[in-house]
């Protein structure tokens, strides 16, 4: 990584509003000068984005949650490999909508206790940790409200329901705990506006 690189992921449960504020932050860094890369997981490369396919559409049982944890993995590599590392060697700002504490949670606490094998994949395939990430915190009911208000066809997640998101919300609550330096919570059950701004303050400090 060059000097001015940063690798930012955004977090949260479904319909928390991570997708609106990466686009806000995009265009504020951009207006300052930054070269900004934005991307999203499952996805971000062009295989990746056909693994999302897979994974996001189609019955809640479509895949258990191991042949789902390599599913994202997989995808996790390609889009590291072909888009994070090389726009990060090019000393741009990534922001990137989701990565591995998704799969930590989803993939690892979903459906029994698979932490162990998503933490010892990480380590063998993927070894990246974003410098930052925003955990965006929003009760579950309305995260679903809003996300099931997109009436969108990638809601295979949304389809297990409100007590996962509520265990969702608490797995990256517990996890910001455990990694303080990293992960900053964000309150997101605020204007879209005042949310922006503290997420604007908390980058740019991060950044100087
Ligand atoms: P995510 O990417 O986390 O699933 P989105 O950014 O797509 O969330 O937001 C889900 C829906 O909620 C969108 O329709 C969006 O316009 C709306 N939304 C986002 N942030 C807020 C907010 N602070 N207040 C009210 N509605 C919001
Ligand atoms: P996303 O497109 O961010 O959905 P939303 O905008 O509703 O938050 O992510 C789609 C779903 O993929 C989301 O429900 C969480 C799930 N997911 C995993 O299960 N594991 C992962 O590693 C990632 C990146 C996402």
């Amino acid at each position: 990584m060059t000097a001015r690189s940063a690798f930012i992921s955004f977090e949260g449960i479904d319909g928390s509003g991570k997708s609106t504020q990466l686009d806000l932050l995009a265009e504020r860094l951009r207006a300052e000068g930054h070269e900004v890369l934005l991307t999203r997981e499952p996805g971000g490369s062009p295989g990746a984005e056909e693994i999302r396919a897979l994974v996001l559409q189609g019955d809640p049982d479509r895949w258990s949650a191991e042949t789902e944890l390599l599913l994202f993995t997989a995808a996790r590599r390609d889009h590291l490999e072909r888009t994070i590392l090389p726009a990060l060697a090019a000393g741009k700002i990534v922001l990137c909508d989701r990565f591995a504490d998704s799969t930590r949670l989803y993939q690892g606490l979903s459906r029994g206790d698979l932490r162990q094998a998503v933490d010892t994949l990480h380590t063998l395939m993927i070894g990246t940790e974003p410098n930052l990430t925003v955990l965006i915190d929003i009760n579950p009911a309305l995260g679903l409200r809003r996300a099931k208000s997109r009436h969108g066809t990638e809601e295979r997640f949304e389809d297990f329901g409100e007590s996962l998101q509520a265990r969702m919300r608490q797995g990256f609550l517990t996890l910001a705990e455990e990694q303080p330096h990293r992960i900053h919570v964000i309150d997101g059950d605020r204007s879209i506006d005042d949310v922006a701004q503290d997420i604007f303050n908390l980058v740019q400090s991060f950044l100087a």
